[in-house]
């Protein structure tokens, strides 16, 4: 989907990127056969649900991206205000990808060491407020925030799925009765391997948490509009990111199919920031795809 601009929120988006995902995953299903869809366009929670329908796949082979980048931006203030490697924060978040998402503060350790011994209350509640509007910082700052982290979040996700490396890592997937939702997606730990999501992990929160847990599902469920469920579609732009799995498994492991006809160049940039090496246009095989550094 199209990125916002400056002075727009991620849902200032919602009718034109409901008919550029619907397209795209369209195309998708015509072109690939039982594809994994991982979804980047924002209002991000929207649009996968809007990928899912589309597409009628298993609720295991369609999420979205956002977790890892808010957790990498919560992560990076706190490894600021604590002066410590950002490497050495393990963190947790639940949610929407907006304001209304969740970072557990009791899920988050330095090395091993609660962060709440380590920051005070109000320090972390501010860091915390902070994570929520990273996005809109950015966007103020640079015109934009899709660029360098989005793509490598997502290229995380892709080579845990390419290598089957069931790492866990909090995406954007469908809730059946887990933390008390139903029919939505949202951000929640899951592990990732070939099959695409092989488990969702349900955390036990506590009140405070579950009702921001529900406060994020209802800014979600506000947007489960005529626009999702509308199939028609005008526009033709970018841009999903569909990862084919290897037919025989050391074979060709993944090709990325940009179905957009604007700007080949986009996808291929935003998956392949500047300091990594670039991944060919073409098919190419696991073993090609860089491993990525914890940010
Ligand atoms: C972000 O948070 C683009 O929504 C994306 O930067």
């Amino acid at each position: 989907g199209i990125p916002r601009k400056p002075g727009m929120s991620r849902d200032d988006l919602i009718s034109t990127n409901a008919k550029i995902v619907t397209m795209v995953t369209r195309s998708i299903m015509e072109h690939s056969k039982n594809p994994i869809i991982i979804v980047v366009s924002n209002p991000l929670d929207v649009m996968t649900y809007a990928v899912y329908k589309a597409s009628g796949l298993p609720k295991s082979r369609v999420f979205g991206m956002a977790g890892i980048l808010d957790t990498a931006r919560y992560r990076a203030f706190l490894s600021m205000a604590l002066d410590v490697s950002g490497k050495d924060i393990q963190a947790m978040l639940l949610g929407g990808h907006g304001d209304t998402m969740v970072p557990l503060p009791r899920y988050t350790t330095v090395s091993g060491i609660p962060v709440t011994e380590l920051i005070g209350k109000e320090e972390l509640e501010a860091i915390v407020e902070r994570t929520k509007k990273g996005g809109g910082e950015l966007v103020k700052l640079m015109g934009t925030s899709a660029w360098y982290a989005p793509g490598a979040a997502a290229a995380q996700m892709v080579a845990s799925i390419v290598r089957d490396e069931k790492r866990i890592f909090p995406c954007c997937a469908l809730l059946e009765g887990e933390y008390g939702q139903d029919g939505i997606f949202l951000g929640v730990p899951v592990k990732l391997g070939k099959e695409g999501i092989n488990q969702l992990l349900e955390l036990k929160l506590n009140e405070e948490e579950m009702a921001d847990m529900k406060h994020a599902a209802n800014a979600v469920r506000v947007h489960e509009p005529r626009h999702v469920r509308h199939h028609h579609v005008a526009l033709w732009r970018q841009l999903a990111l569909v990862a084919h799995l290897p037919r025989q498994p050391e074979g060709r492991a993944l090709s990325l199919i940009h179905l957009c006809r604007c700007r080949r160049s986009t996808l291929t940039r935003s998956l392949c920031p500047p300091l990594l090496p670039p991944i060919p246009q073409q098919q190419h095989t696991a073993t090609a795809l860089p491993l990525y550094p914890p940010y």
